[in-house]
């Protein structure tokens, strides 16, 4: 949540610093603004709304040429989305700016001691009095880096600080705890940013900044410290993607784009996992077979779609390694006094690595001594960084705020460490891990066949534009597929959507039906558990006879449902435990279809941010 970008070096500040917000715009939308230090003094500009209103104002009234600015595109937390709250936040003498993202807990403490000082304010943000307090520390003879130090020692609560000073022409200093925030490193420029993307054009050689630390970067230098000025060892790390990986390709959205991308991206979370004798080879985890030997449970915690990949992963790996699996809504985790220690393997899942809930559930899993494994698709984030052992999923940078490609590659990752549990523990021998692992290799052709096939999905969701509710059913696996189907609806289209265990629609869900209401139903595969099968088909009949006009997702083959389906939504074969990956697709595509119809954002829908960096 809020993008931030530094920049100081030989080009064009703004330019760097405005590019950068787009790339990151992702992040929030509420407001947008920028920074620089041009000949003695600062010059900013911001707007609410989104960064097209900037770029408006900035056109309007140019700002001087500078090597030296910061930016920032909000998600608002203290005070509402207006140009006076939208950052930098200055000064009163104007010659500190500083953006933040995260929350200052004790804001109101300092407010009102800076206030009984005689400073005013200009906003209601929590951000200001950092503004002021820094100003005070800089006119009492600290430089800039100093006086974030000594100001990050006062102050509670998550947060990413950047700050620029009149004075200081070539430099920006920068804060980070609980927040993201990462160094990119160039020749003769260095930037900070809230991740690479915003500075991958220019660089891809960047350095991790961790909990705790102050950076200062100058156009020929970075100096790390912690925050009482000790120096800190640096850790380099290199962008494996390059900056057309962000673009839009053509794509009307990135959500398309990224739905399309998701093929590659399942072959990506594979590639070099799997064996030449066809087992899995999961060294890189940095969890030794001993240890997963010792496990006893295993714990998932994720937020959002992320946690319904973690609820496919549970049929999954207790069906494969025979262990509890447990999974559970990161923000409820460290609050109900878990059960959890040495022989626990927590998973978490995220595609960020940032958002805060899961980050603190992982901690205090580790706390109470458990051993943590990041699935995760951002390199060097802080959850992995956090974490005892990490399985990246590779799915290159995920742009629009629904979460697409990351969520089929989760569950992937999810494959691979169940079944690599069962080999190293025995449960699974190897005949039957070379089956699974075949069947997960074809899967990346499976999706591509799904999405060949779209078209009537998406004339499907223009015709249901109208409708005001859709719900959605499936069973075992089919169960969480519901809840990310309703999920994408509800972000994107606005529009009330539950999904529910069709087991449970008699237990009361079954009320809400009304004459003509779409319900979506995600069917199991007739081959395998049957039962299973026989069941749902039943609970479409059951949904159908009052009135509800349903979609199946169904099997190639499966003719059982073809008299009660009013629209048919063909996926390939599968194994049940994997037919998540082929079934998601098209309830993607229905959302991102719907959305657009009813004239929304499909990337970046109204509230939301992607990277939720506060609980
Ligand atoms: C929904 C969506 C969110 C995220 C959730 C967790 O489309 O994107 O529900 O899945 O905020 O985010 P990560 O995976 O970054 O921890």
């Amino acid at each position: 949540m809020c993008g931030i970008v530094g920049y100081t070096g030989h080009r064009e500040a703004l330019d760097v610093v405005v590019e950068g917000l787009r790339r990151l715009e992702y992040r929030g939308y509420d407001s947008a603004g920028v920074a620089i230090v041009a000949d003695g003094a600062l010059a900013s500009a911001k707007r609410a709304g989104k960064l097209v209103n900037l770029e408006k104002a900035l056109e309007e009234r140019p700002l001087p040429s500078s090597g030296t600015g910061l930016g920032h595109t909000r998600w608002a937390t203290h005070g509402s989305p207006t140009d006076r709250n939208a950052h930098p936040h200055l000064d009163e003498s104007g010659r500190v700016a500083v953006i933040h993202n995260g929350i200052i807990e004790n804001f109101a403490r300092l407010r009102t001691e800076l206030e009984e000082s005689g400073v005013r304010f200009a906003s209601e943000t929590d951000t200001e009095v950092v503004a002021h307090l820094l100003a005070a520390e800089v006119a009492a003879g600290s430089d800039l880096a100093d006086a974030m130090r000594a100001v990050c020692r006062r102050l509670d609560g998550a947060f990413t600080l950047l700050a620029v000073h009149a004075d200081a022409p070539d430099r920006v200093v920068a804060a980070r705890r609980n927040s993201p925030l990462v160094i990119g490193v160039g020749e003769g420029e260095n930037f900070l940013a809230s991740d690479v993307s915003a500075f991958i054009a220019h660089t891809r050689e960047a350095l991790e900044i961790g909990d705790g630390q102050i950076v200062e970067i100058t156009p020929d230098d970075v100096t790390l410290t912690d925050f009482d000025g000790n120096a800190v060892e640096e850790k380099r790390f290199h962008v494996d993607w390059d900056a057309s990986a962000a673009e839009k390709d053509g794509y009307d959205y990135f959500m398309l784009k990224e739905i399309a991308e998701q093929p590659k991206a399942v072959a990506n979370t594979l590639l070099g996992r799997i064996g030449k004798d066809g087992l899995l080879s999961l060294d890189e985890m940095r969890l030794s077979d001993d240890e997963l030997r010792e496990v006893d449970k295993v714990v998932v915690v994720a937020c959002g779609t992320a946690y319904h990949a973690g609820m496919v992963a549970k049929y999954a790996i207790e069906h494969w390694t025979r262990l509890p699996c447990e999974v559970e809504l990161a923000s409820e985790f460290r609050y109900r006094d878990p059960v959890v220690d040495r022989q626990t393997l927590v998973i978490a899942i995220s595609q960020s690595g940032e958002t805060m809930d899961t980050l603190m559930a992982l901690r205090y899993a580790r706390e109470q001594g458990a051993r943590v494994l990041a699935i995760c698709n951002t390199n060097g984030a802080t959850i992995p960084r956090e974490s005892d052992a990490v399985l990246y999923t590779h799915a290159g940078p995920e742009v629009a705020v629904a979460s697409t490609k990351a969520f089929l590659t989760q569950m992937i990752a999810c494959f691979l460490v169940g079944l690599y549990l069962g080999q190293v523990r025995g449960t699974k021998w190897g005949d039957e891990i070379r089956s699974v692992v075949r069947d997960l290799s074809d899967l990346p052709a499976k999706v591509d066949l799904v999405l060949e096939t779209m078209e009537p999905v998406r004339e499907l969701a223009r015709n249901l534009a109208s409708a005001t509710s859709v719900l959605f059913l499936g069973r075992h696996v089919g169960y969480p597929v519901a809840l990310e189907g309703a999920l994408k609806l509800k972000e994107l289209a606005y529009m009330h959507a539950e999904g529910f265990a069709a087991g449970e629609l008699k237990h009361g869900p079954i009320a809400l039906v009304e004459e003509g209401m779409p319900i979506v139903v995600v069917v199991p595969s007739p081959r395998g558990r049957s039962v299973l099968h026989d069941k749902i088909v039943s609970n479409i009949q059951e949904v159908r006879a009052r009135g509800a006009r349903t979609i199946v997702i169904a099997e190639e083959g499966d003719d059982d449902v073809v008299p009660y389906a009013d629209h048919l939504i063909r996926v390939p074969e599968c194994p049940v435990l994997l037919q998540p990956v082929v079934s998601t697709v098209p309830l993607q595509v229905f959302a991102c279809e719907m959305a657009s119809a009813r004239g929304f954002d499909v990337d970046q829908p109204r509230n939301l941010a992607k990277s939720v960096t506060v609980e």
